[in-house]
């Protein structure tokens, strides 16, 4: 049989840990055997890092700009514990946070369903896309602590001032900012996404409270789609929907799912954790990186899987499950499928995700779904980290 031929690279940013394991035999049993793999590589396993004083990174990145699509391994965030272990000369910034950066881009996270396990709202049929911003808010905040009381003023570049409160006695303050630019780039990312996704898009804020700043997200969200994005939403048969968070919360527990809910910094930091708890499991959850001139990074929505890692190096077998990794690799195949006309790419990348979960909806599954799983007529089975990879390679 001959392979399905690529013509433009993907870009590959290897990772650490348990995912870097699983990331050559994803490689190896599920990928190169049908398709010839052209991929620019990048590694950014925290040794490569060090080594080039995270310029590596920054690479991928600029890689990831000029090919348009890219594939990320998780990788470790390095904290004090880490510098030792790794003898690192310098707390290296999040990968993540570098790329995103650079690239300007928005996350989209998005439970992987399968038949057997069934999201905790049962109603919800369809997964949830959660968007978030990833710029300013309390994120970027500026705080302090009034011991004595007083008043605290906001003094703006013209001059003016406006009081904040007039403290009688001690208490707290904080100041947060953000950018019509970041705004506008995250409104772009994400009608971007619900126009290449084909779903409806919402969006939602507190502008009834924060009149001046929820509202300005409000409003750009409402001009930009007016005069990009209204006629190909049209043409697209999908819907853009602005509602209050809270009426949001209200329709998102009552929904089918199906769509993608774009939150600002602080709502879809917690209501991305409550989707994926309720849909299942961190190891099932999609994540991607849209920027605003259409670049996108696939990658898994959880990390590194250190405790995995530690009892593979000990020669203890592992159980650790490969789909969300495995969808980052069909999501960025599919997408070269689609951007350079390869429809035999894109049908691969599809028929590896049906694999995957038809592997798991036979019963065989990593020992984290065991617990979560319920089909009639089905015993779950657990498998090790390698024999998960092998039955979703005999179902190709
Ligand atoms: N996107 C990324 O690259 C990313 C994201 C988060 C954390 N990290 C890094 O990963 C490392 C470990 O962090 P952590 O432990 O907080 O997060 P983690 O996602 O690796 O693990 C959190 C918990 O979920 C379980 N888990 C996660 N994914 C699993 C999978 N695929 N199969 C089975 N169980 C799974 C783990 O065993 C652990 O109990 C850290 O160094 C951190 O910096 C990277």
């Amino acid at each position: 049989m001959s392979k399905i031929k690529m013509t433009t690279p993907l870009v590959e940013l290897d990772g650490d840990e348990m995912t870097r394991v699983l990331w050559k035999e994803i490689k190896s049993t599920l990928i190169e055997p049908y398709v010839d793999l052209k991929t620019e590589y990048y590694d950014l396993g925290l040794v490569e890092r060090e080594k080039t004083q995270d310029q590596v990174t920054v690479d991928a990145a600029n890689a990831i700009k000029k090919y348009g699509v890219g594939v990320k391994c998780a990788t470790i965030t390095p904290n004090a514990q880490r510098m030792t272990e790794y003898n690192l000369s310098k707390m290296w910034k999040s990968p993540n946070g570098t790329v995103r950066g650079i690239l300007d881009g928005t996350v989209f996270r998005t439970p992987i369903l399968v038949d057997g396990i069934r999201p905790i709202v049962s109603c919800w049929q369809k997964p949830i896309t959660i968007a978030r911003h990833a710029y300013g808010d309390v994120y970027a905040g500026v705080e302090a602590y009034v011991p004595e009381g007083g008043k605290v003023t906001l003094k703006l570049p013209d001059g003016s001032e406006k009081t904040v409160f007039e403290f009688k006695g001690p208490g707290i303050v904080q100041g947060i900012h953000n950018t019509d630019r970041s705004i506008a780039s995250f409104a772009r990312s994400c009608f971007n996404y619900a126009l290449d996704r084909k779903t409806d898009l919402w969006f939602s804020t507190k502008d009834t409270i924060s009149k001046i700043y929820d509202h300005r997200f409000k409003d750009i969200f409402a001009e930009i789609f007016e005069q990009e994005y209204r006629a190909k939403f049209e043409a697209a048969g999908i819907e853009y929907f602005y509602t209050l968070i809270d009426d949001a919360v209200a329709r998102v527990m009552r929904s089918k799912g199906g769509f993608i809910w774009a939150c600002k910094n602080y709502d879809g930091d917690v209501m991305s954790d409550m989707l994926a708890t309720a849909f299942g499991s961190l190891a099932m959850m999609t994540s991607v990186l849209v920027s605003p001139d259409g670049c996108f990074e696939y990658e898994a929505a959880h990390g590194t899987v250190t405790r995995h890692y530690y009892k593979h190096l000990k020669g203890e077998e592992t159980s650790t499950n490969s789909v969300a990794t495995i969808f980052a690799w069909t999501g960025a195949l599919a997408k070269r499928g689609q951007l350079d006309n390869l429809p035999e790419l894109t049908a691969f990348a599809e028929k590896l995700e049906k694999a995957t979960l038809d592997t798991i909806e036979s019963g065989v599954m990593t020992k984290d779904l065991v617990s979560l799983f319920r089909k009639e007529g089905v015993t779950p089975q657990a498998v090790d980290s390698f024999g998960f990879l092998k039955a979703i390679a005999s179902r190709l």
